[in-house]
């Protein structure tokens, strides 16, 4: 099928390279010529593990360009992935997304086109966007010749595992109020619902993979479903963190009891581990949007309000226990061991690092970092913060009062504190992960302290 992607961001581009994979036409819009050029010469704009082997694997069926009169006319079905980003009310910003509609509705020609939003955008956004698709073609002369319908198609990949994720999909959720676009989407699917496509070698199909669910829904159904997912995320990990303040009280260990609890299938083993909490560009503008949404509606909803409550004091209380550790921050030199907001990405969107190195900043501290892959951008976009940038842990823990590990990358689970711990002022460190074995360090002369 030919396929049209509005944004090239993580989701517009991961779906673009895997439906490319799956045989389809598929041309890659987006407004940004510095990207459309880079991809042109294979270029990856964002870090994210096989999407550069894929996209080569796939570049046959891959058209890039930042004119709707290039990429719309063909397309049987148009994705629209652009971002859209929280506003101080927690509202998101659908500037973008209007744009795009507007554009798509003055170009599309087909006499039947399904138009899809992917960007999670808030619950009544499909009708929305079908009314401006309407005005578009309203006011064009050819306008008779037009048939569209709108589908919503939440997305459900996680940075860092984004390639894994669209390939071998949980499930597909499809929103859709006209049949017809229903069917559309399912043969555009069919290679991964029916899992009958060769995987590439790099990323195997995983034993346990079948057919994936496909389930059918109205428009609002499916819009909701997506923020109803990344809220039950986000308050199951801060859930456990609040358990965590129990456990570290009674001195219960809380990586024993996440495990505990998760093996009741009924609970489930995943987003369980306790720590400094959730970063990233979804968690908290989704759960913001599903609040505001609420309040639209004259509801509260206290259950994600607290979630979002707790995770912001987790990062309170990675400056907590330092003064407590410390006695006095003013002066004290803190490394930071990962600045990206999880492993395997670049990506730098609500990093709990940012807040925690601002937060030690304006209490007097000198804040040294390290992470794999994330510096660069954090140079580009955190550069003034005051933060020295190390080449790598051994040079952070140089000369260091404490070291908070924030990302749990697997390079700092490897990593020789025998002899780091000789090259700290004292050595101390907060595991803000869990993820470091507490015997070892001790074993090497650290101090480990969790947050819980
Ligand atoms: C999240 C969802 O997991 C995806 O399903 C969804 O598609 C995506 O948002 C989105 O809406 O676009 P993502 O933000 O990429 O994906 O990353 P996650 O793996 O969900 O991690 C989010 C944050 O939670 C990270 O900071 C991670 O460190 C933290 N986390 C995760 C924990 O603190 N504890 C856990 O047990 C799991």
């Amino acid at each position: 099928m030919r396929v049209a992607i509005i944004g090239t961001g993580y989701v517009g581009l991961t779906t673009g390279v895997c439906l490319a994979f799956m045989g389809h036409t598929v041309s890659c819009l987006d407004s940004d010529e510095a990207k459309i050029k880079a991809l042109w010469e294979g270029k990856i704009p964002i870090f994210e593990p096989f999407l550069e082997e894929v996209f080569h694997e796939a570049l046959v069926n891959l058209t890039f360009t930042s004119t709707y009169a290039e990429a719309i006319p063909e397309a049987e079905v148009v994705f629209i992935a652009v971002g859209t980003p929280p506003t101080p009310s927690g509202a998101p910003n659908l500037e973008f997304l209007s744009q795009a509609a507007r554009s798509i509705g003055q170009h599309i020609t087909r006499d039947f086109v399904v138009v899809v939003n992917k960007s999670t955008v808030p619950i009544g956004s499909g009708n929305w966007v079908d009314s401006l698709l309407r005005e578009a073609v309203a006011s064009r002369a050819d306008r008779s010749a037009v048939q569209f319908a709108v589908a919503s198609n939440p997305e459900f990949l996680r940075e860092g595992s984004a390639l894994h994720d669209s390939l071998y999909p949980d499930r597909i959720v499809i929103g859709a109020d006209e049949p017809r676009a229903l069917e559309v989407l399912y043969t555009l699917y069919r290679p991964i619902l029916d899992q009958t496509f060769t995987p590439p070698n790099f990323l195997p199909r995983p034993e346990t993979v079948g057919a994936v669910p496909l389930l059918s829904t109205d428009l609002a159904s499916a819009e909701l479903i997506k923020y109803a997912a990344n809220a039950f995320l986000a308050l199951k990990i801060s859930f456990i963190n609040e358990i965590g303040l129990v456990a570290e009280r009674v001195g219960a260990n809380i990586s024993e009891v996440g495990r505990g609890i998760g093996l009741d299938s009924r609970i489930g083993p995943r987003f369980l581990s306790a720590g400094i909490g959730w970063g990233g560009s979804c968690f908290g503008k989704d759960t913001a949007a599903l609040i505001a949404t609420a309040g639209e509606y004259g509801l509260h909803l206290p259950i994600v309000e607290a979630a979002k409550k707790i995770n912001s004091r987790q990062r309170d209380r990675v400056v907590e226990k330092l003064l407590n550790e410390l006695k006095i921050l003013k002066g004290r030199t803190v490394g930071l061991l990962g600045l990206a907001f999880k492993p395997n990405t670049d990506d730098l969107r609500e990093a709990p690092a940012i807040e925690i190195a601002q937060k030690l900043i304006d209490r007097g501290v000198r804040v040294k970092a390290h992470d794999p892959i994330a510096m660069e951008k954090f140079e580009q976009v955190y550069g003034k913060m005051g933060v020295q940038l190390c080449q790598n842990a051994e040079q952070v823990v140089e000369d260091c009062d404490a070291v908070v590990l924030v990302t749990e990358w697997n390079d700092y689970r490897e990593l020789d504190w025998e002899t780091l711990a000789k090259k700290m002022r004292a050595p101390l460190i907060l595991d803000g992960r869990h993820t470091l074995d507490r015997e070892k360090l001790t074993r090497a002369g650290v101090r480990y302290v969790s947050l819980s």
